[in-house]
Protein backbone atom coordinates (compact mmCIF):
# COMPACT_ATOMS: atom_id res chain seq x y z
CA UNK A 1 0.00 0.00 0.00
CA UNK A 2 3.03 2.37 1.22
CA UNK A 3 4.61 1.43 -1.86
CA UNK A 4 2.14 1.77 -4.17
CA UNK A 5 1.64 5.69 -2.09
CA UNK A 6 4.83 7.27 -2.15
CA UNK A 7 6.23 5.62 -6.16
CA UNK A 8 2.56 7.07 -7.38
CA UNK A 9 3.50 10.68 -5.61
CA UNK A 10 6.67 10.86 -7.02
CA UNK A 11 5.77 9.83 -10.46
CA UNK A 12 3.31 12.86 -10.32
CA UNK A 13 6.11 15.11 -8.44
CA UNK A 14 8.92 14.25 -9.93
CA UNK A 15 8.91 12.10 -12.78
CA UNK A 16 6.34 13.79 -14.49
CA UNK A 17 7.68 17.18 -14.54
CA UNK A 18 10.95 15.88 -15.88
CA UNK A 19 9.22 14.08 -18.77
CA UNK A 20 7.66 17.34 -19.74
CA UNK A 21 10.57 19.58 -19.60
CA UNK A 22 12.64 17.00 -21.27
CA UNK A 23 10.11 16.33 -23.83
CA UNK A 24 9.70 20.36 -24.78
CA UNK A 25 13.50 20.73 -24.68
CA UNK A 26 13.64 17.73 -27.17
CA UNK A 27 11.09 19.56 -29.12
CA UNK A 28 12.26 23.23 -28.71
CA UNK A 29 16.40 21.86 -29.84
CA UNK A 30 14.92 20.07 -33.14
CA UNK A 31 13.01 22.98 -33.98
CA UNK A 32 15.65 25.74 -33.40
CA UNK A 33 18.01 23.57 -34.94
CA UNK A 34 16.18 22.78 -38.38
CA UNK A 35 15.81 26.96 -38.33
CA UNK A 36 19.60 27.23 -37.42
CA UNK A 37 20.57 25.01 -40.35
CA UNK A 38 18.34 26.27 -43.07
CA UNK A 39 19.19 29.48 -42.29
CA UNK A 40 22.80 28.75 -42.98
CA UNK A 41 22.41 27.04 -45.92
CA UNK A 42 20.07 30.10 -47.35
CA UNK A 43 22.47 32.80 -45.75
CA UNK A 44 25.16 30.63 -47.97
CA UNK A 45 24.00 30.59 -51.10
CA UNK A 46 22.38 34.24 -51.02
CA UNK A 47 25.90 35.25 -50.03
CA UNK A 48 27.37 33.59 -53.10
CA UNK A 49 24.34 35.29 -55.67
CA UNK A 50 25.44 38.53 -53.94
CA UNK A 51 28.60 38.35 -55.10
CA UNK A 52 27.62 36.80 -58.88
CA UNK A 53 25.49 40.13 -58.70
CA UNK A 54 28.10 41.83 -58.25
CA UNK A 55 30.63 41.00 -60.60
CA UNK A 56 27.38 40.87 -63.13
CA UNK A 57 27.18 44.61 -62.48
CA UNK A 58 31.01 45.45 -62.88
CA UNK A 59 31.24 43.10 -66.37
CA UNK A 60 27.73 44.66 -67.68
CA UNK A 61 29.82 48.25 -67.15
CA UNK A 62 32.88 47.52 -69.34
CA UNK A 63 32.31 47.40 -73.13
CA UNK A 64 35.15 45.66 -73.48
CA UNK A 65 33.43 42.66 -72.00
CA UNK A 66 31.35 39.77 -74.04
CA UNK A 67 28.69 39.88 -71.37
CA UNK A 68 26.89 36.46 -72.79
CA UNK A 69 30.68 34.83 -72.94
CA UNK A 70 31.68 36.02 -69.17
CA UNK A 71 28.07 34.90 -68.49
CA UNK A 72 28.72 31.28 -69.48
CA UNK A 73 32.01 31.49 -67.54
CA UNK A 74 30.40 32.61 -64.45
CA UNK A 75 27.92 29.68 -64.45
CA UNK A 76 30.59 26.72 -65.84
CA UNK A 77 33.09 28.32 -63.81
CA UNK A 78 31.04 28.50 -60.37
CA UNK A 79 33.27 27.86 -57.44
CA UNK A 80 30.75 26.63 -55.30
CA UNK A 81 29.05 23.91 -57.83
CA UNK A 82 29.86 20.68 -56.19
CA UNK A 83 27.33 22.05 -53.23
CA UNK A 84 24.98 24.47 -55.27
CA UNK A 85 23.87 24.17 -59.33
CA UNK A 86 23.61 27.45 -60.59
CA UNK A 87 21.47 28.22 -63.72
CA UNK A 88 21.19 31.27 -66.12
CA UNK A 89 17.61 31.93 -67.24
CA UNK A 90 16.78 33.71 -70.68
CA UNK A 91 14.09 36.36 -70.81
CA UNK A 92 11.69 33.57 -71.45
CA UNK A 93 12.33 31.75 -68.22
CA UNK A 94 14.41 28.81 -69.76
CA UNK A 95 17.11 27.67 -68.53
CA UNK A 96 19.91 28.03 -70.89
CA UNK A 97 23.47 26.65 -68.88
CA UNK A 98 23.64 25.13 -65.64
CA UNK A 99 26.92 24.74 -63.84
CA UNK A 100 26.35 20.85 -63.26
CA UNK A 101 27.31 20.47 -67.00
CA UNK A 102 24.14 18.12 -68.04
CA UNK A 103 21.63 19.81 -70.70
CA UNK A 104 18.84 21.70 -68.89
CA UNK A 105 15.55 20.20 -68.51
CA UNK A 106 13.05 22.59 -70.38
CA UNK A 107 10.17 20.88 -68.03
CA UNK A 108 11.95 22.15 -64.84
CA UNK A 109 9.64 23.81 -62.32
CA UNK A 110 10.85 26.80 -61.05
CA UNK A 111 8.68 28.57 -58.14
CA UNK A 112 11.22 30.41 -57.31
CA UNK A 113 11.72 31.65 -60.49
CA UNK A 114 7.97 33.19 -60.53
CA UNK A 115 8.31 34.38 -57.07
CA UNK A 116 10.89 36.87 -57.59
CA UNK A 117 9.61 38.15 -61.25
CA UNK A 118 6.80 38.83 -59.02
CA UNK A 119 8.39 40.65 -55.81
CA UNK A 120 9.64 43.90 -55.68
CA UNK A 121 13.12 43.27 -54.87
CA UNK A 122 13.58 40.62 -57.66
CA UNK A 123 14.48 37.76 -55.25
CA UNK A 124 12.61 34.65 -54.71
CA UNK A 125 12.91 31.73 -52.72
CA UNK A 126 11.79 27.73 -52.12
CA UNK A 127 11.82 25.35 -50.14
CA UNK A 128 10.49 21.81 -50.56
CA UNK A 129 9.95 19.02 -52.75
CA UNK A 130 11.04 18.74 -56.22
CA UNK A 131 10.73 15.70 -57.79
CA UNK A 132 11.43 13.51 -55.06
CA UNK A 133 14.28 15.47 -53.22
CA UNK A 134 14.13 18.53 -51.03
CA UNK A 135 15.57 21.76 -52.15
CA UNK A 136 16.56 24.74 -51.28
CA UNK A 137 16.56 27.25 -54.43
CA UNK A 138 16.96 31.10 -54.90
CA UNK A 139 16.60 33.04 -57.75
CA UNK A 140 17.38 36.62 -58.42
CA UNK A 141 17.00 38.69 -61.28
CA UNK A 142 19.41 40.00 -63.43
CA UNK A 143 20.04 43.67 -62.33
CA UNK A 144 22.25 44.43 -66.29
CA UNK A 145 19.09 44.88 -69.08
CA UNK A 146 20.51 41.79 -71.61
CA UNK A 147 18.34 40.57 -74.01
CA UNK A 148 19.88 36.51 -73.03
CA UNK A 149 19.83 36.54 -69.12
CA UNK A 150 16.57 37.70 -67.58
CA UNK A 151 18.19 35.67 -64.14
CA UNK A 152 20.35 33.31 -62.21
CA UNK A 153 19.04 30.59 -60.09
CA UNK A 154 20.68 29.01 -57.53
CA UNK A 155 19.79 25.53 -56.49
CA UNK A 156 21.16 23.00 -53.41
CA UNK A 157 19.86 19.97 -51.97
CA UNK A 158 18.63 19.89 -48.16
CA UNK A 159 18.84 16.23 -47.91
CA UNK A 160 22.33 16.50 -46.05
CA UNK A 161 21.29 18.62 -43.98
CA UNK A 162 18.16 16.75 -43.26
CA UNK A 163 20.49 14.05 -42.55
CA UNK A 164 22.59 15.61 -40.19
CA UNK A 165 19.60 17.16 -38.74
CA UNK A 166 18.01 14.06 -38.05
CA UNK A 167 21.18 13.03 -36.54
CA UNK A 168 21.34 15.49 -33.93
CA UNK A 169 17.76 14.81 -33.13
CA UNK A 170 17.73 11.29 -32.79
CA UNK A 171 21.51 11.73 -30.33
CA UNK A 172 19.28 14.49 -28.13
CA UNK A 173 16.33 11.88 -27.92
CA UNK A 174 18.82 9.43 -26.82
CA UNK A 175 20.37 11.37 -24.41
CA UNK A 176 16.99 12.35 -23.42
CA UNK A 177 15.72 8.51 -22.43
CA UNK A 178 19.51 7.84 -21.20
CA UNK A 179 18.77 10.50 -18.73
CA UNK A 180 15.03 9.28 -17.80
CA UNK A 181 16.38 5.89 -17.32
CA UNK A 182 18.99 7.31 -14.67
CA UNK A 183 16.35 9.38 -13.03
CA UNK A 184 14.15 6.28 -12.88
CA UNK A 185 16.94 4.04 -11.85
CA UNK A 186 18.56 6.36 -9.04
CA UNK A 187 14.63 7.22 -8.31
CA UNK A 188 13.92 3.30 -7.35
CA UNK A 189 16.93 3.24 -5.41
CA UNK A 190 15.89 6.57 -3.07
CA UNK A 191 12.49 5.25 -3.24
CA UNK A 192 13.10 1.49 -2.50
CA UNK A 193 15.79 2.69 0.33
CA UNK A 194 12.88 4.79 1.85
CA UNK A 195 9.64 2.52 1.42
CA UNK A 196 11.30 -0.85 2.47
CA UNK A 197 12.79 1.11 6.36
CA UNK A 198 9.14 2.38 6.17
CA UNK A 199 7.63 -0.58 6.18
CA UNK A 200 9.72 -2.62 8.33
CA UNK A 201 9.09 -0.03 10.55
CA UNK A 202 5.12 -0.10 9.90
CA UNK A 203 5.12 -3.86 10.53
CA UNK A 204 7.38 -3.70 14.14
CA UNK A 205 4.85 -0.70 15.22
CA UNK A 206 1.92 -3.02 14.17
CA UNK A 207 3.53 -5.82 16.30
CA UNK A 208 3.83 -3.39 19.04
CA UNK A 209 0.57 -2.23 18.65
CA UNK A 210 -0.93 -5.81 18.93
CA UNK A 211 1.04 -6.41 22.38
CA UNK A 212 4.24 -8.19 21.50
CA UNK A 213 5.99 -5.33 23.36
CA UNK A 214 9.34 -7.53 22.66
CA UNK A 215 9.33 -6.64 19.11
CA UNK A 216 12.50 -4.17 18.31
CA UNK A 217 13.99 -2.17 15.17
CA UNK A 218 17.51 -3.09 14.05
CA UNK A 219 18.63 0.90 12.93
CA UNK A 220 20.26 0.80 9.42
CA UNK A 221 20.27 4.23 8.53
CA UNK A 222 21.74 7.25 10.24
CA UNK A 223 18.90 9.38 9.32
CA UNK A 224 15.87 10.35 9.84
CA UNK A 225 14.61 7.37 9.50
CA UNK A 226 17.12 6.07 12.19
CA UNK A 227 16.13 8.24 14.36
CA UNK A 228 12.23 6.83 13.98
CA UNK A 229 13.35 3.31 14.36
CA UNK A 230 15.26 4.89 18.00
CA UNK A 231 11.84 6.50 19.20
CA UNK A 232 9.80 3.64 18.15
CA UNK A 233 11.91 1.53 20.39
CA UNK A 234 12.36 4.06 22.80
CA UNK A 235 8.24 3.93 23.02
CA UNK A 236 8.16 0.28 23.32
CA UNK A 237 10.99 0.02 26.09
CA UNK A 238 8.54 2.77 27.97
CA UNK A 239 5.54 0.36 27.28
CA UNK A 240 6.84 -2.61 28.90
CA UNK A 241 8.25 -0.53 31.56
CA UNK A 242 4.78 0.85 31.80
CA UNK A 243 3.22 -2.57 31.48
CA UNK A 244 5.47 -4.63 33.99
CA UNK A 245 5.25 -1.69 36.30
CA UNK A 246 1.25 -2.33 35.75
CA UNK A 247 1.74 -5.68 36.58
CA UNK A 248 3.93 -5.34 39.62
CA UNK A 249 1.31 -2.98 41.01
CA UNK A 250 -1.05 -5.58 40.41
CA UNK A 251 0.03 -8.06 42.34
CA UNK A 252 1.70 -6.15 44.92
CA UNK A 253 -1.82 -4.74 45.51
CA UNK A 254 -3.45 -7.72 45.77
CA UNK A 255 -0.71 -9.21 48.33
CA UNK A 256 -1.61 -5.75 50.40
CA UNK A 257 -5.11 -6.86 50.35
CA UNK A 258 -4.94 -10.26 51.34
CA UNK A 259 -2.26 -9.87 53.69
CA UNK A 260 -4.77 -8.24 56.27
CA UNK A 261 -7.85 -9.67 55.07
CA UNK A 262 -6.09 -13.13 56.03
CA UNK A 263 -5.27 -11.83 59.32
CA UNK A 264 -9.11 -10.17 59.45
CA UNK A 265 -10.24 -13.37 58.56
CA UNK A 266 -8.22 -16.38 60.53
CA UNK A 267 -8.91 -13.80 64.08
CA UNK A 268 -12.73 -13.39 63.03
CA UNK A 269 -13.00 -17.30 62.49
CA UNK A 270 -11.40 -17.99 65.92
CA UNK A 271 -13.17 -15.78 67.82
CA UNK A 272 -16.58 -17.61 66.45
CA UNK A 273 -15.16 -21.31 66.61
CA UNK A 274 -13.95 -20.54 70.91
CA UNK A 275 -16.78 -19.73 72.87
CA UNK A 276 -14.70 -20.32 76.25
CA UNK A 277 -12.01 -17.44 74.53
CA UNK A 278 -10.90 -15.42 77.27
CA UNK A 279 -11.11 -11.24 77.76
CA UNK A 280 -7.92 -10.55 77.10
CA UNK A 281 -7.50 -13.09 73.84
CA UNK A 282 -10.44 -11.77 72.41
CA UNK A 283 -9.42 -8.19 72.52
CA UNK A 284 -6.33 -8.93 70.86
CA UNK A 285 -7.86 -10.43 68.31
CA UNK A 286 -10.23 -7.75 67.83
CA UNK A 287 -7.19 -4.99 67.92
CA UNK A 288 -5.28 -6.70 65.01
CA UNK A 289 -8.82 -6.74 63.42
CA UNK A 290 -9.45 -3.28 63.60
CA UNK A 291 -5.77 -2.62 62.53
CA UNK A 292 -5.87 -4.46 59.50
CA UNK A 293 -9.31 -2.91 58.68
CA UNK A 294 -7.52 0.58 59.22
CA UNK A 295 -4.56 -0.89 56.89
CA UNK A 296 -7.05 -2.10 54.79
CA UNK A 297 -9.23 1.35 54.56
CA UNK A 298 -6.32 3.52 54.22
CA UNK A 299 -4.67 1.74 51.66
CA UNK A 300 -8.34 1.78 49.52
CA UNK A 301 -8.17 5.58 50.17
CA UNK A 302 -4.95 5.86 48.41
CA UNK A 303 -5.94 4.14 45.70
CA UNK A 304 -8.72 6.26 45.44
CA UNK A 305 -6.76 9.51 45.75
CA UNK A 306 -4.40 7.79 43.24
CA UNK A 307 -7.33 7.65 40.65
CA UNK A 308 -8.92 10.60 41.06
CA UNK A 309 -5.13 12.74 40.57
CA UNK A 310 -4.82 10.65 37.45
CA UNK A 311 -8.35 11.90 36.15
CA UNK A 312 -7.56 14.97 37.28
CA UNK A 313 -10.23 15.25 39.87
CA UNK A 314 -8.48 15.50 43.24
CA UNK A 315 -10.19 18.41 45.00
CA UNK A 316 -8.65 20.53 47.24
CA UNK A 317 -10.20 22.55 50.53
CA UNK A 318 -7.93 24.97 51.25
CA UNK A 319 -7.59 27.08 54.24
CA UNK A 320 -4.47 28.17 56.69
CA UNK A 321 -3.34 25.90 59.07
CA UNK A 322 -0.53 25.75 61.75
CA UNK A 323 1.77 23.14 60.02
CA UNK A 324 3.86 22.44 62.88
CA UNK A 325 0.41 21.23 64.69
CA UNK A 326 -0.16 18.65 62.58
CA UNK A 327 4.11 17.51 62.19
CA UNK A 328 3.63 16.69 66.22
CA UNK A 329 0.36 15.04 65.62
CA UNK A 330 1.68 12.22 62.97
CA UNK A 331 5.24 11.95 64.50
CA UNK A 332 2.75 11.38 67.71
CA UNK A 333 0.67 8.89 65.59
CA UNK A 334 4.02 6.82 64.59
CA UNK A 335 6.14 6.85 67.86
CA UNK A 336 4.00 4.00 68.94
CA UNK A 337 4.63 2.12 66.25
CA UNK A 338 8.60 3.10 66.01
CA UNK A 339 9.06 2.01 69.67
CA UNK A 340 7.58 -1.63 68.84
CA UNK A 341 9.94 -1.73 65.77
CA UNK A 342 13.05 -0.25 67.56
CA UNK A 343 13.50 2.55 65.67
CA UNK A 344 13.91 6.17 67.47
CA UNK A 345 11.64 8.92 66.18
CA UNK A 346 12.55 12.00 67.13
CA UNK A 347 11.04 15.38 66.33
CA UNK A 348 13.08 18.24 66.50
CA UNK A 349 10.32 20.88 68.18
CA UNK A 350 10.80 24.34 67.42
CA UNK A 351 9.11 27.47 69.19
CA UNK A 352 8.29 28.79 65.80
CA UNK A 353 4.91 29.40 64.57
CA UNK A 354 4.53 28.10 60.74
CA UNK A 355 1.39 28.88 58.95
CA UNK A 356 0.74 27.36 55.36
CA UNK A 357 -2.25 28.12 53.03
CA UNK A 358 -3.31 24.30 52.25
CA UNK A 359 -5.69 21.32 52.97
CA UNK A 360 -4.86 20.21 56.44
CA UNK A 361 -6.04 16.61 55.20
CA UNK A 362 -4.00 16.43 51.94
CA UNK A 363 -0.66 17.69 54.00
CA UNK A 364 -1.18 15.02 56.74
CA UNK A 365 -1.73 12.38 53.96
CA UNK A 366 1.82 13.70 52.71
CA UNK A 367 3.27 13.82 56.05
CA UNK A 368 1.78 10.01 57.16
CA UNK A 369 3.19 8.52 53.75
CA UNK A 370 6.38 9.90 54.04
CA UNK A 371 7.12 9.31 58.09
CA UNK A 372 5.77 5.87 57.09
CA UNK A 373 8.16 4.84 54.45
CA UNK A 374 11.29 6.39 56.67
CA UNK A 375 9.81 3.77 58.97
CA UNK A 376 9.33 1.18 56.39
CA UNK A 377 12.15 1.25 54.88
CA UNK A 378 14.54 1.23 58.27
CA UNK A 379 15.26 -1.35 60.35
CA UNK A 380 15.73 -1.92 64.07
CA UNK A 381 18.03 0.00 65.82
CA UNK A 382 17.80 3.05 62.87
CA UNK A 383 16.58 6.62 63.67
CA UNK A 384 14.34 8.97 61.92
CA UNK A 385 14.21 12.74 62.65
CA UNK A 386 11.81 15.21 61.73
CA UNK A 387 12.49 18.86 61.69
CA UNK A 388 11.67 22.15 60.45
CA UNK A 389 13.09 25.56 59.55
CA UNK A 390 12.35 28.57 57.53
CA UNK A 391 14.54 29.35 54.39
CA UNK A 392 13.30 32.92 53.04
CA UNK A 393 9.53 32.66 51.99
CA UNK A 394 9.32 29.25 52.58
CA UNK A 395 9.25 26.61 55.38
CA UNK A 396 11.49 23.14 54.80
CA UNK A 397 10.18 20.26 56.70
CA UNK A 398 13.02 17.14 56.45
CA UNK A 399 12.51 13.44 57.51
CA UNK A 400 15.93 11.96 57.66
CA UNK A 401 16.02 8.28 58.03
CA UNK A 402 19.04 6.27 58.44
CA UNK A 403 17.53 3.23 57.13
CA UNK A 404 17.59 1.13 54.19
CA UNK A 405 18.23 4.06 51.24
CA UNK A 406 18.01 4.11 47.49
CA UNK A 407 20.59 2.72 45.28
CA UNK A 408 21.30 5.71 43.14
CA UNK A 409 19.46 4.19 39.83
CA UNK A 410 16.25 3.93 41.32
CA UNK A 411 16.53 7.28 43.08
CA UNK A 412 15.17 9.24 40.14
CA UNK A 413 12.08 7.12 39.76
CA UNK A 414 11.02 6.09 42.97
CA UNK A 415 8.56 9.65 42.33
CA UNK A 416 6.95 7.78 39.53
CA UNK A 417 3.55 6.19 39.78
CA UNK A 418 4.03 2.29 40.89
CA UNK A 419 7.56 2.35 41.33
CA UNK A 420 9.26 0.30 43.85
CA UNK A 421 12.61 0.18 44.64
CA UNK A 422 12.32 -2.16 47.05
CA UNK A 423 10.11 -5.43 46.69
CA UNK A 424 10.53 -6.97 49.87
CA UNK A 425 8.45 -4.39 51.79
CA UNK A 426 4.87 -3.91 51.29
CA UNK A 427 3.76 -1.22 49.35
CA UNK A 428 1.62 -0.14 46.14
CA UNK A 429 4.71 2.09 44.78
CA UNK A 430 1.82 4.93 44.47
CA UNK A 431 2.30 6.77 48.05
CA UNK A 432 5.58 9.04 46.70
CA UNK A 433 3.84 9.93 43.70
CA UNK A 434 0.26 11.42 45.33
CA UNK A 435 2.11 13.30 47.82
CA UNK A 436 4.83 14.92 45.05
CA UNK A 437 1.30 15.31 43.32
CA UNK A 438 -0.08 17.53 46.43
CA UNK A 439 2.63 18.70 47.22
CA UNK A 440 2.81 20.68 43.81
CA UNK A 441 -0.79 21.35 44.31
CA UNK A 442 0.56 23.46 47.28
CA UNK A 443 3.08 25.62 45.13
CA UNK A 444 5.82 23.40 46.91
CA UNK A 445 8.23 20.97 45.95
CA UNK A 446 9.63 17.32 47.08
CA UNK A 447 13.03 16.21 46.85
CA UNK A 448 14.84 13.06 47.52
CA UNK A 449 18.38 12.34 48.92
CA UNK A 450 19.42 8.73 49.48
CA UNK A 451 22.83 6.84 50.08
CA UNK A 452 22.02 3.14 49.79
CA UNK A 453 22.78 1.58 52.63
CA UNK A 454 23.01 4.78 54.94
CA UNK A 455 19.87 6.42 54.67
CA UNK A 456 17.23 8.38 53.19
CA UNK A 457 16.70 12.61 53.64
CA UNK A 458 13.19 13.55 51.87
CA UNK A 459 12.46 17.38 51.85
CA UNK A 460 8.82 19.01 51.72
CA UNK A 461 9.07 22.56 50.34
CA UNK A 462 6.34 24.51 51.03
CA UNK A 463 5.38 28.71 51.07
CA UNK A 464 4.67 30.62 54.42
CA UNK A 465 1.22 31.98 54.28
CA UNK A 466 1.27 35.64 53.39
CA UNK A 467 -1.38 37.35 54.80
CA UNK A 468 -2.13 39.06 50.74
CA UNK A 469 -3.52 35.44 50.05
CA UNK A 470 -6.32 35.68 51.81
CA UNK A 471 -8.02 38.69 51.11
CA UNK A 472 -8.26 37.59 47.69
N1 LIG B 1 12.67 6.52 53.28
C1 LIG B 1 12.91 5.65 52.30
N2 LIG B 1 13.98 4.82 52.37
C2 LIG B 1 14.24 3.95 51.41
N3 LIG B 1 13.47 3.78 50.28
C3 LIG B 1 12.39 4.58 50.16
C4 LIG B 1 12.06 5.55 51.16
N4 LIG B 1 10.94 6.19 50.75
C5 LIG B 1 10.59 5.65 49.56
N5 LIG B 1 11.46 4.68 49.20
C6 LIG B 1 11.46 3.87 47.99
O1 LIG B 1 10.60 4.52 47.06
C7 LIG B 1 9.61 3.64 46.61
C8 LIG B 1 8.32 4.38 46.37
O2 LIG B 1 7.76 4.83 47.56
P1 LIG B 1 6.19 4.92 47.68
O3 LIG B 1 5.71 5.63 46.49
O4 LIG B 1 5.86 5.49 49.00
O5 LIG B 1 5.75 3.43 47.55
P2 LIG B 1 5.56 2.29 48.67
O6 LIG B 1 5.84 2.89 49.98
O7 LIG B 1 4.16 1.88 48.48
O8 LIG B 1 6.52 1.23 48.27
C9 LIG B 1 9.51 2.61 47.68
O9 LIG B 1 9.05 1.39 47.15
C10 LIG B 1 10.91 2.50 48.19
O10 LIG B 1 11.65 1.61 47.43
MG1 LIG C 1 4.93 4.61 50.74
Amino acid sequence: MAVKKITQRWLYNSFLVILVILCSFVVVFSFGLRGYYYNSVSHAVKQRAGANETLLLTYSQDSTIDLPLQIRHMVEDFSDKDKIEMMAIDNQGRVFITSSGFEPDASLEMPDYKLARESSNGIGEFRGNVSGEEIYAVTYLSPVNSDELSAFRYVTSLSKVNHQIMFFIILIISIGIAIIFFVIMSSSYFISSIVNPVSSIGETARRIAQGDLKARLTKTHDDELGDLCDIINHMAEELQTTENMKNEFISSVSHELRTPLAAIKGWGETILSDKEMDRETMDKGMQVIIKETQRLSSMVEELLDFSRLQSGNLKMNMGKLDIVAEIEDVVLMYTERAKRENIQLIWNETDSFFIVYGDVNRLRQVLVNIIDNAIKYSDSGDTVTVSIAQQDENILITIRDTGIGISAVDLPQVKNKFYKANSTRRGSGIGLAVADEIIAMHGGSLSLDSIQGEGTTVTITLPLYKEKKNQQ
